[in-house]
This record gives structure tokens, sequence and C-alpha cells, in this order.
């Protein structure tokens, strides 16, 4: 692939296994964290590199008038900003709720807004692609705050990508179970985490974030051209068969 890609949330797990990938294609990369001095120690000097919070308009804005400065206007998007509060319910706390809606949906419309703006701007064709989870489609205990941020992704990708098919800008999600990154480190530091997470799925298990990379590129690339509106799962099975319990 040989595009100019926008990657938020580069300093996380994931963002860090997609410009990992895409840099080794040869593609110029555009960074975002909201923390500079991150993406400093992670990526050097290498490619362009922005301080900015998406889960803000001004933020998102800000990334891409920043990178067309640099004559670094994006055609491709990985959003990979996102964070997990696990939390029954009643027990969530309002301050909880709101970091998670605005991790997970709220930078994500900001996010493509700002980029399908610049793209029309440009009169330029694109690609986008989200990171909704497992738990928007399946009920999964505790996941109640999650899901319902994910699902507000999932309709922000169909709703998006219809309004800019005629474009030639394709928006897309992917729904991964649990990965290995920092976001998880909680829950699999430990033996008995890690095998009760793994328990969780058809196929045994955890899921890697070079895997989901992988699956996003294919994504952003001009071999999905014809792929717009989807949520693809990459989850062990999570979402579509029962095994028999034995
Ligand atoms: N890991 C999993 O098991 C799993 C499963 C399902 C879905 N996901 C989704 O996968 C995506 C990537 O997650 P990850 O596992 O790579 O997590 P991660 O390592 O924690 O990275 C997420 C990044 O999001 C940014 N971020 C968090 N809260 C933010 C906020 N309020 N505003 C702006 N930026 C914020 C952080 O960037 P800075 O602090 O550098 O700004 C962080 O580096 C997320 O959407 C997550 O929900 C992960």
């Amino acid at each position: 692939m040989n595009k100019i890609v926008l990657i938020t949330g580069a300093a996380g797990g994931l963002g860090q296994a997609i410009a990992r990938q895409l840099a080794a294609e040869g593609c110029r990369l555009v960074l975002v964290s909201r923390d500079i001095e991150r993406l400093r120690a992670i990526y050097g000097h290498q490619h362009l590199q922005i301080a900015a919070d998406v889960s803000t308009v001004a933020g998102a804005r800000q990334v891409l008038a920043t990178a067309r400065e640099h004559e670094l206007l994006p055609t491709a998007l990985a959003h990979c900003v996102g964070n997990i509060r696990l939390s029954a319910l009643h027990r969530m706390s309002e301050t909880d709720f709101m970091d998670g809606l605005n991790a997970n949906l709220v930078s994500a419309f900001h996010t493509l807004a700002a980029f399908v703006g610049a793209l029309r701007e440009a009169k330029l064709p694109g690609a986008a692609v989200l990171v909704s989870s497992v738990a928007a489609q399946i009920g999964t205990p505790n996941h109640e705050a999650i899901a319902a941020a994910k699902a507000g992704v999932e309709g922000l990708v169909r709703g998006t990508a219809a309004t800019y098919a005629a474009n030639g800008i394709r928006v897309n999600a992917v729904a991964p179970g649990i990965m290995e990154t920092p976001a998880t480190t909680g829950i699999l530091s430990s033996s008995m985490g890690r095998e009760a997470a793994a328990r969780q799925y058809p196929l045994p298990g955890i899921g890697s974030a070079d895997e989901l990379a992988a699956l996003m590129i294919w994504l952003l690339s001009d071999h999905a051209g014809r792929v717009t509106g989807q949520v693809w799962a990459l989850d062990g099975g999570f979402s579509s068969i029962r095994p028999l319990v034995k």
C-alpha cells in the first residue's frame, strides 16, 4: 500500500501494530496521541506526529489542518482511540461511563467528520476503519457501557458509509474480541485472568493487535475497494458460533 495514513491512538497497542506494518510497506504516516512525549519515545523522529485530543471537535480538526500544512493530507484513517471500562450497569460511575463514551464514540464521530470533511474539500476518495468490539453485537456481562458506545460506532460507520459512498469514501469497522494490548493488561496479567478470558472464545487463545492490524490495513487498501458499511468480526468465533458445552 502506498498511501498517507492517519492513525489516531498511535501510542496504543493497536495503533502501534498498524503503524509498524504500514511503515514496513512504505506508507507515510500521520500519528496522533494526546501525549507527544509518548509518540517521540515510541517513534523517535519518524513520521508526522501530532498531539491532539480527537474526542473534541477542535482536536480532530486540528489534526487534519496540521496534516494539510505539512502536505500530508491522509486518504486513509485507522481510528484506534478507545478505552475499556467494565462494570455491571448499576455500579458504573458517571465518570467512567462518560469517559467510555468520549474515548470510544465521541472521538470516532469527530475524527471521522474531520476526515471526510477534508477529503470532500480536496475532492479525493478515501477509506476509514474504526474499531468496535464483540460486545456491540452479543450481550456480554459487565460490558454494558462499552457495548453502548461501540454499537454507536457501528451505526456511525453505516450511516457515514451511506452518505459518502458517492464520493468514493469507504467506511468500515472491525469488531475484535479480547487482544493483548496495554488496555487489557489488568485482565490478562494474571494466569487466572488470562485463562478465564480465553475460555470465552470457541477458538482457543487470546487475539493479538498484529492480527487485527492486518485486517484493518486490508480494509484500507484498494483490495477492499468494493467493501463499505461493514463490521468485520475477528473474535475467535465468539459472535457467530456456539461450541458444544462439555
Ligand atoms: N484490547 C482489546 O482487547 C480490545 C477489544 C475490543 C476493542 N478494542 C478497541 O481497540 C481500540 C484500540 O485499543 P487498544 O487495545 O490499542 O488500547 P490502548 O493500548 O489503551 O490504546 C488506546 C488509545 O486510545 C487513546 N485514548 C484513550 N482514551 C482517550 C480519550 N478519551 N480521548 C482521546 N484518546 C483516548 C489513548 O491515546 P493517548 O493516551 O496516547 O492519547 C490510547 O493510546 C479501542 O477502540 C478499543 O476499545 C480493544
